[in-house]
């Protein structure tokens, strides 16, 4: 089954990588999100990234141009059901996701892929709430998905492996690599990383150091791109919060609760760069 159209649930910072790469791979795309303000502040992000890489040298005027010609919007969930594959990548909250599969899945075609971007959630449990198990899967994109090459290949206990090599394929096709990991809380990249960045905030919590040391520390000293915090900043401190939840409620042990600090800044609505306030002040 050849995947051509492809439907992107969640037009933020995830949703809008999505389909970006994947127009600019040559795939239709038929963008979804609630709000037509959210749509609109995603096509430009989309056209301002993409400038970006042509200023680069990275992709062509032309290709730019008719990549953004494949992406279409629309605010209607049901409008995305008769794509070949459909990408959730709405916020990071169980229930949210289970109400966009259910209202889906009377109105998908009967080869559709369904898959989640989820980070952490259980994708066993997702697929278990749609009328297709065995062609659901978990589709991990990093952030900026433009830039970072892998993507995480999650199965459920009843994805088959025809969903698998066709999902597989599709990262290829967009000239990324693609990791397996099995479908255990967050997976490989974020049962790694996210409890680093806890282990961060306790760092400055306890006072160990201030915001800045801790990333110095963490870039000069171990190499990383971006400090902990400014990472924290940049996933969005709800997500890193979420992710540590699973991680605490999924494996049951006491490493993984997260920071006191860390819930207190999700409370105060200091979510990172996306509300210009986080561990750093963007306003
Ligand atoms: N779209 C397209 N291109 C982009 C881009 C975007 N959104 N953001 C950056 N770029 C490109 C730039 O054009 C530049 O390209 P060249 O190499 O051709 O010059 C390149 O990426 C580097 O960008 P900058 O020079 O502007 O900035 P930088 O060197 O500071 O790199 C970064 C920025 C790539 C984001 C780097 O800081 C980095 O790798 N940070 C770590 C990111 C990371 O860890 N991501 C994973 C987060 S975890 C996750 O996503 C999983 C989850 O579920 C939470």
């Amino acid at each position: 089954m050849e995947i051509r159209k492809v439907g992107v649930v969640g037009a933020g910072q995830m949703g809008s990588g999505i389909a970006h790469v994947f127009s600019l791979a040559g795939y239709e795309v038929l963008l979804n999100d609630i709000s037509a303000e959210g749509l609109n502040k995603a096509l430009s992000t989309i056209e301002r990234n993409m400038e970006r890489q042509v200023s680069r040298g990275k992709v062509s005027a032309e290709d730019k141009a008719a990549a953004l010609g494949r992406i279409r919007t629309t605010q209607t969930l049901t409008d995305i059901a008769r794509s070949d594959l459909v990408i959730e990548a709405a916020t990071e909250r169980e229930t949210v996701k289970q109400a966009i599969f259910e209202d889906l899945v009377p109105h998908l075609l009967p080869h559709t892929i369904l898959t989640s971007n989820t980070s952490s959630i259980s994708i066993t449990r997702l697929a278990s709430r749609t009328d297709r198990p065995e062609k659901f899967m978990g589709f991990h994109f990093m952030n900026p998905v433009p830039v970072m090459q892998l993507v995480e290949l999650i199965r459920g206990i009843a994805t088959d492996d025809p969903t698998y090599q066709a999902l597989l394929k599709v990262v290829q096709s967009l000239g990324k690599t693609a990791a397996s990991a099995e479908d255990f809380p967050a997976f490989i990249v974020n049962r790694i990383l996210v409890p680093m960045i806890n282990e961060a905030v306790y760092t400055l919590y306890e006072g160990v150091g201030s915001v800045r040391s801790i990333d110095e520390s963490m870039k000069l000293g171990a190499n990383h791109p971006m400090g902990p915090l400014e990472l924290a900043d940049f996933i969005g401190l709800d997500t890193c919060l979420a992710i540590m939840n699973v991680l605490h409620d999924g494996l049951a042990d006491t490493k993984y609760r997260p920071c006191p600090l860390l819930v207190k800044y999700v409370e105060a609505g200091w979510l990172g760069r996306k509300t210009a306030r986080g561990f750093y002040d963007y306003r």
